[in-house]
């Protein structure tokens, strides 16, 4: 799969989300070694503080179906509901700290800008160490 049928996978899953607070919805496609993607869309509730961003849910579905290799990329669109044209959406940082969590250094996320008919303008392909430079993950926890 290449990063445009990723991106497009992301725009379905976006038309998923549950977004009645924030009218901000967002999709991701988060592509495995194996081939595998697994989707996600951002998930809200009325008490706000259970709601779950689009890549977060993409990595628990992966993780609690025992997705096989390891993940490669994501692709994130997102913007306001009913807005014709999207902006770039670019993760927060609970969700690159999640990434970190399961991802290389050299997994890409994929954001781009997207016009009103669904053609993709532009896109950016950013690695995790240049979103969340001098992280802090599983390794500098000594046991
Ligand atoms: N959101 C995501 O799902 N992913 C992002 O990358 C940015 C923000 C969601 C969280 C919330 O439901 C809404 O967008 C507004 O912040």
């Amino acid at each position: 799969m290449n990063m445009k049928e990723l991106i497009t996978v992301a725009l379905e899953a976006r038309k998923h989300s549950y977004s009645p607070y924030s009218h901000h919805s967002v999709g991701a496609a988060l592509l495995y070694s194996d081939g595998t993607v697994y989707t996600g869309c951002n998930i809200e509730n009325a008490a706000y503080s259970p709601s779950i961003c689009a890549e977060r849910v993409a990595f628990v579905k992966a993780i609690s179906s025992q997705a096989g290799g390891h993940p490669v990329a994501i692709a994130i669109v997102g913007g306001t509901r009913d807005a014709t044209s999207l902006p770039y959406c670019t993760p927060c940082g609970v969700c690159r700290q999640v990434m970190r969590e399961f991802c290389r250094d050299d997994f890409k996320v994929i954001t781009s800008r997207i016009d009103s008919n669904g053609t993709i303008l532009e896109m950016r392909q950013q690695t995790l160490s240049e979103l969340l430079p001098d992280s802090f993950g599983p390794d500098n926890l000594s046991r």
